[in-house]
C-alpha cells in the first residue's frame, strides 16, 4: 500500500533514513554515498532512495521545507513504512556566540514557535528531544572524525523571514544555538509514534553576525554532515 504522498511499496524503505529538506540532495546522497541505490518514491518530486552504506540498508528522502511538509513524511514513513530511525540533515542559521560557520550542530532538543507539539499535548509544553543514544553516537563519531560539533537546543521556526528579529538575541540568551525549520516536528512525531530521531545541521550562516558560507565551504561541511549522519546510522 502506498500513500497520497509516497508511492513506495511496503518494504521499500530501510529501518533507518537520512532526510535532507531538498529532494535533489537526497538524490545526490543516494548517488554518491550509497551502494546499489534505487529510487523508491517520487510523488511531487519528493524523491526517496534505498541502498546500502558499508553493507547496511539505509534510505534517504527529502522532507521539504517547514513543519507541515516534513511532518507528513515523518508520519507516513513511521506508520506505513515501519521506519524506526530518522536522521534529519539540514542547515541552520546560528545565533549563539559559541557557534561559528562550518560547525555542525546536533539538536539535542528543539524549541519552536509552531503549535504542533502543543496540539499533541492539549496545549501544554512538550520538550521535543532527540534520541539520547543517537545523540551520543553522533557525538562519538564526530569526535573520532575530528569535526567541530556543538550539541544543544535548536529553534524550529515557522517563518524563515521573521518580522520580530529581536527574538534572535533573546533565543541566544536562552542558549539556543541555531534556527532551522523542522527538528521540533521530527522529535514530536517520533515521540508520538515510538520512533527514534536526530537532527544534525550545518551552520551555513550566522544570523546575528551577518556571515554566510561560500560555495566551497558549503560542499565541505555538507560532506562532513552526510558522513557523520551515515556513520551514526551504522551504529
Ligand atoms: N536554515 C538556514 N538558515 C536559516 C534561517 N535563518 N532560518 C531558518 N532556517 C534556516
Amino acid at each position: 500500500m502506498s500513500t497520497a504522498h509516497i508511492n513506495a511499496k511496503p518494504g521499500d524503505f530501510a529501518e533507518t533514513i537520512l532526510m535532507p529538506g531538498d529532494p535533489l540532495r537526497a538524490k545526490f546522497i543516494a548517488e554518491n554515498y550509497l551502494e546499489d541505490a534505487r529510487e523508491v518514491t517520487n510523488v511531487r518530486g519528493m524523491l526517496g532512495f534505498t541502498g546500502t552504506y558499508k553493507g547496511k540498508p539505509v534510505s534517504v528522502m527529502g522532507h521539504g521545507m517547514g513543519i507541515p511538509s516534513a511532518s507528513i513524511y515523518f508520519h507516513e514513513l513511521i506508520t506505513v513504512y515501519a521506519v524506526k530511525n530518522l536522521i534529519r540533515i539540514g542547515s541552520c542559521g546560528a545565533i549563539h556566540d559559541d557557534v561559528k560557520l562550518m560547525d555542525l550542530v546536533i539538536g539535542m532538543g528543539a524549541s519552536t514557535d509552531s503549535k504542533v507539539n502543543r496540539i499533541r499535548m492539549r496545549d501544554h509544553d512538550f520538550a521535543a528531544l532527540a534520541d539520547f543514544n543517537m545523540v551520543r553516537k553522533a557525538v562519538e563519531q564526530a569526535e573520532q572524525k575530528g569535526l567541530s560539533v556543538k550539541v544543544g537546543n535548536l529553534f524550529s521556526s515557522d517563518l524563515f523571514y521573521r518580522p520580530d528579529e529581536d527574538l534572535y538575541p533573546l533565543m541566544a540568551s536562552h542558549g539556543i544555538l541555531g534556527v532551522e525549520m523542522e527538528a521540533a516536528a521530527l522529535y514530536g512525531v517520533a515521540a508520538a509514534l515510538g520512533a527514534k530521531a536526530l537532527t544534525i545541521c550545518t551552520v551555513t550562516d550566522h544570523i546575528l553576525r551577518h556571515e554566510h558560507l561560500d560555495a566551497d565551504d558549503r560542499r565541505t561541511t555538507l560532506n562532513d554532515m552526510i558522513t557523520l549522519a551515515l556513520d551514526t546510522a551504522l551504529q
